[in-house]
């Protein structure tokens, strides 16, 4: 079976490279702004190894879904985004009965990125642009009105994570109190779903300045991918989410690669879902992580990927 799932990671190595490198162009406005904070930081940039890097998230994964049992489902994965409509997708299946090795089986390598001069230089200019296609965004915002408390619920906070100027969120739909906590204070200032915004960069402070069982949900939209310490910060949203309250992380397919964590450039959709399960449990305090797949036309548009968990209503 080892042998089998080598020789599968060996295979989509070249294939995974091509889609963090197409994934580069994935805003119209972010390629201009990225070649001109490169241009700025030159020099000062600590340059990471790609093909090391790459080598070493094989190799961890190839023995973590070994050791996890979750190896049945193969070299499907591969063809994650270019599903046929009605199957089933490798991304739901990937979290279910996974058998978790005792220790978190990360490296500090696994989050480092290839671009590690400060998020504040990357992001010190707002973006007002979307960063996944309008069918996604859709679906993500269905999802939302199923699984969010009703509209104008009293009593109800709402914390959007790696927010923006745009949250998603139902149209029209109001809570008493929506925070939303990014890196750029003009596109937050923007966001008109917000009732509050804090700028503060999690991989220098992954404390949340929230008190303790505050938030009845915590949404973070595809930027799970940038946080280098995502243990601490899920531990801290747990501490800050009421018993039971909700952590949506959705994600697609692309990124601003230079800045996501090696482990995730490295490898695809159904693993995505995989790291950020791993992250509610090695965070503690939270139900099993679960997987959904709301891609809303596979193949013709960008997929979306939910990996939602629970607050233990005794942590
Ligand atoms: C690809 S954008 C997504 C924005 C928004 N969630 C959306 O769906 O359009 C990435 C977001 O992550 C936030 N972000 C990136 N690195 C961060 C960090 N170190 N700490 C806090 N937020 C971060 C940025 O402010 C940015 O808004």
């Amino acid at each position: 079976m080892a042998s089998r799932l080598a020789a599968t990671l060996h295979q989509r190595l070249p294939i995974l490279a091509g889609v963090c490198t197409a994934s580069v162009a994935f805003t119209v406005d972010s390629v201009p702004r990225f070649s001109k904070s490169l241009k700025k930081l030159k020099g000062k940039r600590r340059v990471v190894p790609r093909r090391l890097l790459l080598g070493l998230g094989a190799s961890f994964w190839a023995q973590f879904v070994s050791m996890s049992g979750s190896g049945g489902i193969g070299g499907k994965f591969l063809v994650a985004s270019a599903r046929q409509q009605g199957a089933s997708s490798p991304v739901e299946q990937i979290l279910k009965n996974v058998e978790w090795p005792e220790q978190f089986p990360f490296k500090e390598e696994d989050f480092q990125r290839f671009d590690e001069t400060p998020d504040s230089i990357f992001y010190e200019g707002p973006r007002f642009v979307t960063h996944i296609d309008d069918q996604a965004i859709a679906a993500l915002t269905k999802y939302y009105s199923k699984v969010f408390p009703p509209s104008n619920t009293a009593g109800v906070s709402i914390l959007d994570m790696c927010s923006s100027w745009v949250s998603h969120f139902p149209a029209g739909y109001k809570q008493d109190r929506v925070v939303g906590l990014g890196m750029n204070e003009e596109e937050l200032k923007r966001n008109p779903v917000l009732t509050e915004h804090v700028v503060q960069d999690l991989n220098v402070n992954p404390k949340l300045p929230f008190e303790d069982n505050s938030f009845d949900v915590i949404t973070n939209v595809v930027s799970v991918d940038y946080l280098t310490k995502p243990i601490d910060v899920f531990k801290e949203m747990c501490r800050i989410l009421k018993p039971g309250g909700l952590a949506i992380m959705s994600f697609s397919n692309r990124c601003f690669w230079t800045k996501a964590i090696s482990i995730w450039t490295s490898t695809g959709d159904a693993d995505h879902a995989l790291i950020v399960g791993s992250y509610f449990h090695y965070a503690g305090g939270f139900e099993p992580p679960q997987a959904v797949d709301i891609s809303p036309n596979p193949g013709r548009s960008d997929p979306m990927y939910i990996v939602y968990s629970r607050k233990l209503s005794t942590a």
